[in-house]
């Protein structure tokens, strides 16, 4: 994370192997403003935050390359593409177009990020994602490409790649300021495959590195979540909270894993106050976790109705403004979580089907079945609800998220089957426990669950 006085400008971009399309010293210094900021998930508010970071930079100079790229880039990260944005399609072909006419005055770097740009733009992931290991080659200190590769297997269900990216990168990345985000980044991978003491050692050595980086500290929460380690977790989250809280932008979703370790030991109430007074305010992309974890809380038959009337305004907030979009199932799926719990069936059958309809949406294969089981789930059709979600769940994965946030279908299975009239279901349900034991040993949730075989 840069201070105000360590921003680079043209030279030192030049002096780190990167050389910038604009002559303008404000404009570059802008640039690396917005990318500390994304890297560390935060708003830098003598900058007024990282949307202000990107307004300024393109006043400074509107044909700055790597600006424009990187103003896009993030667009696409928010759910943008060509098919359901012709204004991001017609920048984009005019980005591209400036690039082939001012070839000269581009740097090398500038013009490999926007040819990334122009795949994950058009939905190609894959090859988005091997443009930054290629770019990686060349500039192994380039945050910015380790940023974007980690964002899009994340929200591509392609997570076991991201260890391997910044492994790679490790020992010659050479930008101090960005050293705890690529810790964190390489931890959370590592997580997501499962090798957790080394997951453990990068997430302490981020933290270490930079205290208030919060991505570093949600890379702990999961090696705590993944280890069953919740009384650590609480302790870790409540000590700490001052420090991780300056990454605003992924605070919100730290304190939903805080209040997953309440649910997962059984402390229901202390889960939901996270949810009433620290969660459900957020601005960042907490506000869907919350949605998850009101689904969680009445799985377990904890009655949040205080919560969900004093925030009913919140509820309706945060579905109204993300419900027409469908660009993600992952989202989506979320929504529906959030209707269904609000007991709106009218509102959330309409939604089915406006989802299920959706060419474009991200996931489309299993984006059907999981809003049917949540339906299903909701309605008291458990037997439906295991028949949709059983033979999919080894590719709910394709909807992106970490294993922690897919883990409410794992547990929607378990408790679906625990509640179905048919015995080959309630048989599953005692094998489902023990499969869940093998990762999360002396898990209280584990303990609950199998209390009501
Ligand atoms: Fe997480």
């Amino acid at each position: 994370m840069r201070e105000i006085h360590q921003l680079r400008d043209v030279q030192s971009w030049m002096d780190s192997g990167m050389k910038l399309s604009t002559a303008c010293n404000e404009t570059a210094k802008l640039y690396d403003a917005a990318v500390s900021q994304l890297a560390g998930w935060y708003d830098n508010k003598q900058l007024d935050g990282l949307e202000s970071t990107l307004k300024k930079m393109m006043e400074a100079d509107p044909q700055f390359i790597a600006g424009r790229s990187l103003k896009h880039s993030l667009e696409v990260i928010g759910g943008s593409n060509i098919k359901n944005n012709p204004t991001l399609e017609k920048n984009i072909e005019r980005l591209a177009s400036d690039v082939e006419s001012n070839s000269n005055t581009c740097g090398e770097w500038e013009k490999l990020h926007v040819k990334a740009l122009q795949f994950s733009s058009m939905g190609n992931a894959e090859a988005a994602v091997r443009q930054w290991e290629e770019i990686l080659i060349e500039y192994p200190s380039d945050i910015l490409s380790l940023h974007l590769a980690g964002m899009t297997c994340l929200i591509n269900g392609t997570m076991e790649k991201v260890s391997g990216i910044s492994g790679r990168i490790l020992p010659s990345f050479e930008d101090e300021h960005s050293l705890s985000s690529i810790h964190a980044w390489h931890s959370f991978g590592l997580s997501e495959i499962n090798l957790l003491p080394q997951a453990e050692r990068h997430a302490r050595i981020g933290i270490s590195l930079e205290p208030k980086n919060g991505f570093s500290t949600h890379a702990m929460a999961h090696v705590f979540e993944m280890t069953s380690r919740y009384d650590d977790g609480i302790a870790y989250m409540n000590d700490n909270e001052t420090l991780w809280n300056f990454s605003n932008h992924i605070a919100g979703h730290n304190y939903w894993h805080w209040s997953l370790y309440y649910l997962t030991k059984g402390e229901f109430e202390s889960a939901a106050d996270v949810l009433d007074q620290k969660l459900l305010n957020r601005p960042d992309f907490g506000r869907f976790d919350s949605l998850t974890l009101s689904y969680l809380l009445a799985m377990e038959d904890y009655s949040i109705s205080d919560v969900m009337q004093k925030h009913g305004d919140r509820y309706e907030d945060i579905i109204k403004q993300n419900q027409a979009n469908h660009y993600r199932s992952f989202n989506d799926v979320r929504i529906m979580m959030g209707l269904c719990v609000s007991k709106k069936y009218d509102e959330a059958e309409q939604f089915m089907t406006e989802s299920k309809g959706s060419e474009c949406i991200h996931g489309r294969n299993v984006n059907e079945n999981l809003l049917t089981s949540i339906w299903s789930y909701s309605r008291e059709m458990y037997e439906d609800c295991v028949e949709l979600l059983w033979p999919i769940r080894y590719n709910i994965k394709q909807i992106g998220g970490s294993e922690a946030q897919r883990d409410v279908f794992s547990l929607m299975l378990i408790h679906a089957c625990l509640r179905s009239k048919k015995v080959k279901h309630n048989r599953l349900a005692s094998q489902l426990i023990e499969e869940r034991e093998i990762h999360r040993m002396k898990s209280p949730l584990v303990d609950r669950l199998r209390r009501l075989l």
